[in-house]
């Protein structure tokens, strides 16, 4: 099965269909969302998950609403503004989320229309955030694979890839255009405790297609920098501030500290809606704390002792002077970003 044909997700029959990324690689199964109500658990259960995403599957999530508002003859605008709250509240970190909320609300609030037609219009818009997610995609993979050597081993950390889009991926995107593009490329996937996003999803998602994927447990990303084995390193982001700081998966700051201290580029890929210039700077990215049981342990194995304390940060903050360049769809951007995020932010969207 090739990840070019696998949909992270789908609308089917009126429907929003998720694969169910908690099961990955023992099993590939979609998981059905008939309401705002599923999709809102199906996020905060990390059965989607990744910002690009979690974006859309809002964006969904806002069309089922205004179906179920509807065909119960609930009153719309109360129902999908129930509907924003209910969502926006799933995950915190990821600002992709907001701003598909957003972006949603501003098309119900335009002009008063039949309950009929706000459904119709909010569906189209979700399928045009689906769709403009993998343009923006493929966009940043061009710029990206340009910036990579023809021979090249690259460190990603987390999965910033298909599974965590609406496909390509940002990341592992530059690394599929990249390879389209003739150059041979080696990933090198963190494992990415505690939940395993890479060891579960990265290393998957490129075995699928191919690509030459080697798995490391996330202490041995230093030693081999060490030994000349990293080329350049390329994560996602969950959120970038004005400033340049980027919010991503916990362990990234100190990919990004190992990488400068050896001389490597670390790259941070991502589309324009994970940008927010109301943030100055990273310390004011709200950071979200899991459940310590992922740090005890994972699935039904155990093995931290009974009645220790652990804590689960789900991302870090990392300071823009250590991000190389910051690749999104409408160019690279570099430092000093406060300048150079202000200049992409009023640049027109590529057609
Ligand atoms: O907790 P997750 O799995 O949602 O975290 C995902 C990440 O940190 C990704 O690197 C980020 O969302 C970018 S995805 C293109």
């Amino acid at each position: 099965m090739s990840t070019q044909r696998v949909e992270t997700l789908r609308w089917r029959e009126g429907a929003l269909e998720l694969i169910d990324q908690r099961l990955l690689p023992r099993r590939f199964e979609y998981v059905r969302c008939t309401s705002v109500v599923e999709v809102a658990s199906a996020i905060a259960t990390m059965v989607v998950r990744g910002a690009p995403a979690i974006g859309c599957a809002a964006a969904y999530g806002i069309a089922l609403a205004a179906q179920e508002a509807r065909s119960l003859g609930r009153d719309m605008p109360s129902s999908l503004e129930q509907a924003f709250e209910l969502l926006i509240l799933t995950r915190p970190t990821a600002v992709n989320l907001r701003w598909a909320l957003e972006r949603m609300r501003s098309r119900w609030q335009q002009s008063p229309m039949s309950a009929h037609d706000v459904a119709q219009r909010l569906l189209t818009e979700a399928l045009a955030i689906h769709a403009e997610d993998i343009a923006a995609n493929q966009a940043m993979g061009r710029l990206g694979a340009a910036l990579l050597p023809d021979r090249c081993v690259v460190l990603t950390h987390c999965n910033a890839g298909a599974l965590a889009t609406a496909g390509h991926g940002t990341a592992l995107g530059i690394v599929r255009s990249a390879i389209a593009a003739g150059k041979k490329v080696e990933v090198i996937a963190d494992e990415t405790r505690p939940f395993l996003q890479g060891a579960r999803l990265t290393a998957w998602e490129l075995q699928q297609e191919g690509i030459p994927v080697t798995l490391i447990a996330d202490s041995a990303a230093g030693y081999l920098m060490s030994q000349g084995g990293i080329d350049a390193v390329i994560v996602g982001a969950d959120r970038v501030a004005a400033n340049g700081d980027v919010a991503n998966k916990i362990g990234t700051y100190q990919v990004a500290v190992l990488a400068q201290r050896h001389g490597i580029p670390c790259y941070v890929a991502c589309p324009v809606a994970t940008i927010d210039s109301s943030l100055q700077t990273g310390k004011d990215i709200p950071i979200e704390e899991r459940s310590a049981d992922e740090v005890f342990g994972f699935g039904d194995r155990i093995w931290a002792p009974p009645g220790i304390r652990a804590r689960n940060p789900a991302f870090d903050v990392t300071p823009a002077e250590l991000v190389s360049a910051l690749i999104t769809e409408r160019g690279i951007a570099r430092g000093p970003y406060t300048t150079s995020i202000t200049a992409l932010l009023a640049s027109t969207p590529n057609p």
